[in-house]
């Protein structure tokens, strides 16, 4: 006999309430009823259950990652989309030339956490279908995540992580993790590693279409009257966005693709930026500390009276009820991992580091994603 546990109630937890579903012992025979009422159990059991269940997710925390990197490798939102209807097991399994028994137990764990619909074909026949968090593991699809989950998966990103401990530590030495794990920082390991390179500068495009697109959606006016634009690499990807100049460092810029339109420049932004009406700069600044911020030259590169610096990062604790808020703080965690001295920053944080830098004055607008738009002006 299964025996429950606490009172014979067992509890599970979803979402920091206790709410879902309570069961009783009777004749042998666990029973199952919905929604037990939270002021039948004390505060500390409800912090109990939930530890119980909370803990089990940190356990295999990387599992999902895990099994999402291997649906991407594998195609199978891909598939599934192209199928254009429920996709049977077998059907799947031979598209994809996997063994089915083993192929249906990672399509069940991915219905379960509802990448995947299972949906009735006819009486007897279930297939998968597509769900809009499956097509962001679609290959070059519209909103794909693909090229960020396969950096955040990459071996260095990984072993990062198992050297966070020493960083934190008083005693930790000025390396970021990524350098204790790889021997290099990332910039110097990108540029020794054409293939990190290239994963890395996927997943910088990845998420630089996603957030211009936000901005050119949500705050259109950033760019009235801009008429040269400045920008790190990767975001010229981005539709609807046209920089004159572009700026990164060389082993970034010799494997940019080319237009008449827009010059590269192989430079140093710490030496100098190219002038133009405004330098755009998104995800950059988070990746140094208050110091080395201040040294970059946005502010000189663009005209004293008229000019801006468009910033596009996080803005910590600025909107707490947003849903994405979390992930600005594990962002701040990747940054601890990957950079020396990379952080997210708060609003008093974006402050200090404009005004230090020279900027007048600022404005800040949130968009429909992670990052917000930061407007400084000479
Ligand atoms: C996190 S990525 C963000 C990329 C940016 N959003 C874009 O669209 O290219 C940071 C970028 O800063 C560039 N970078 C790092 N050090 C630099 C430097 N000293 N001068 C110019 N660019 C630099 C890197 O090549 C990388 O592309």
């Amino acid at each position: 006999m299964v025996q429950p546990k606490r009172n014979q109630t067992l509890c599970s937890y979803k979402s920091g309430s206790f709410n879902k579903t309570s069961s009783r012992v009777a004749n042998g025979i666990i029973k199952f009823s919905k929604r037990k009422k939270i002021t039948e159990v004390s505060g500390i059991e409800e912090e109990e259950a939930g530890a119980e269940v909370d803990i089990w997710n940190y356990v295999f925390g990387y599992a999902k990652l895990a099994v999402v990197k291997c649906a991407i490798e594998l195609g199978i939102a891909d598939v599934i989309e192209n199928y254009g209807s429920p996709m049977p097991l077998p059907e799947l399994a031979t598209a994809l030339r996997c063994e089915p028994s083993r192929l249906h137990r990672i399509m069940r764990f991915m219905v379960h956490y509802r990448i995947f619909k299972q949906e009735p074909i006819n009486q007897h026949t279930v297939g998968f279908s597509s769900t809009p968090l499956s097509r962001r593991l679609i290959k070059g699809g519209e909103k794909s995540m693909v090229a960020f989950i396969l950096l955040m998966c990459s071996p260095p990103w990984l072993a990062s992580w198992h050297c966070l401990n020493a960083r934190v530590l008083e005693t930790g030495n000025n390396i970021s993790p990524f350098e204790a794990a790889n021997g290099k920082d990332l910039w110097s390991y990108t540029e020794t590693n054409p293939d990190h390179n290239e994963v890395f500068n996927e997943a910088v495009v990845c998420y630089a279409r996603l957030t211009v697109e936000a901005i050119i959606k949500g705050c259109p006016e950033v760019f009235d009257g801009v008429k040269s634009l400045v920008m790190s690499v990767a975001s010229r990807h981005s539709h609807g966005l046209e920089a004159s100049t572009l700026i990164s460092i060389p082993h970034v810029v010799a494997v940019a693709p080319k237009s008449n339109s827009t010059e590269n420049v192989a430079g140093n932004m710490f030496m100098s930026i190219p002038n133009a009406d405004a330098a755009f700069l998104m995800w950059v600044l988070h990746d140094w500390d208050d110091e080395e911020c201040i040294k970059i030259q946005c502010r000189e590169a663009v005209p004293e009276n008229k000019g801006k610096v468009i910033i596009v990062e996080a803005v910590l604790e600025a909107n707490k009820d947003y849903e994405l808020s979390f992930v600005e703080l594990m962002l701040d965690m990747a940054l601890m991992a990957g950079t020396r001295k990379g952080k997210e920053r708060t609003l008093n944080e974006w402050s200090y580091v404009l005004q230090q830098s020279g900027f007048t004055r600022s404005n800040v607008k949130p968009i429909r994603e992670v990052q917000s738009v930061i407007e400084a002006y000479p």
